[in-house]
């Protein structure tokens, strides 16, 4: 049962993405090429061209976040369903990501970016809506009317910036929003480690994954189609993700797990 609803999941994923056109005007070969570029390399042999080979790498790096992306979450929910618990995990904290992640597809889709450069965005979306089903199938006290609540919402608030039916002001407005909630996601983390002097449970790669992220994300986006609150987001998060990545390596000595591991070693 459970298995069948995580193939379903993917196969929506999947056809999702297959769905949303990329509107770049770029013409490709080959996914990572554009048609100028792809001739700069194989017909004029030309391997030099710098502005060629960050474009070139930009793209497949892009395309790799996107496809990573599918998976991203999927620990977590075998997790879940393994321990029959979302113990630990915050609705709300959810909620908030999921928002921020809509906003930012929206925004895109919008700015007609390719589907390269916030991918990964729609993935996960797929994969908190999931998790939260999942809150409803295991969570104590959770009943099927939150759940509902909770997807009309997202449907109600976000369904006009998706379907590119709402003001065009809302778009950048949908940024700055962006911007308080990532903030406001990552704040209390920092806050915490700073007061514990220990990173606690955060899992060191998930730290990694969520920096190296950002800071591809930074580098496709500037080669590629660069744009103020898009940029301005990733900065924000190369920046607080960047703080957790620092307190982890500040504090490793600190941590419970790890401390322990070391004063065995010592023995
Ligand atoms: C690099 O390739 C692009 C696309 O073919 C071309 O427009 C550009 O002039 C090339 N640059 C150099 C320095 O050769």
């Amino acid at each position: 049962m459970n298995k069948s609803i995580l193939v379903l999941a993917i196969l929506i994923c999947t056809a999702m993405a297959a769905g949303i056109k990329t509107p770049d005007t770029r013409k490709y070969k080959f996914i990572f090429f554009t048609e100028e570029c792809f001739d700069t390399f194989f017909v004029q042999k030309d391997f030099a061209n710098v502005s060629c080979i960050k474009f070139t790498l930009s793209k497949a790096l892009g395309t790799g976040i996107v496809v990573f992306s599918t998976i991203l979450k999927v620990p977590q929910i075998i997790k879940i369903v393994k321990n029959k618990s979302v113990e630990g995990l915050s609705f709300p904290a959810l909620i908030s990501e999921t928002f921020l992640y809509f906003f930012t597809v929206s925004y895109n889709l919008f700015k007609q970016n390719s589907f390269s450069l916030y991918g990964e965005n729609v993935f996960i979306i797929f994969q908190n809506i999931v998790i939260m089903a999942l809150f409803y199938v295991y969570g104590k006290n959770f009943s099927i009317a939150k759940l509902f609540t909770t997807y009309i919402l997202f449907g109600v608030v976000v369904g006009p910036l998706l379907l590119q039916i709402a003001p065009t002001k809302l778009y950048d407005f949908a940024m700055i929003i962006n911007i308080v909630l990532f903030f406001f996601g990552r704040a209390p983390q920092i806050y915490s480690n700073f007061k514990n002097k220990s990173t606690g449970q955060l899992a060191a790669i998930t730290v990694l994954l969520n920096l190296s992220g950002c800071v591809a994300r930074t580098f496709t986006v500037l080669t590629e189609a660069p744009d103020f609150f898009v940029l301005l987001n990733n900065f924000e998060a190369v920046i607080l993700n960047g703080t957790i990545f620092a307190q982890l390596l500040i504090y490793w000595k600190n941590t419970p797990a790890r401390a322990h591991h070391s004063a065995k070693k010592n023995q």
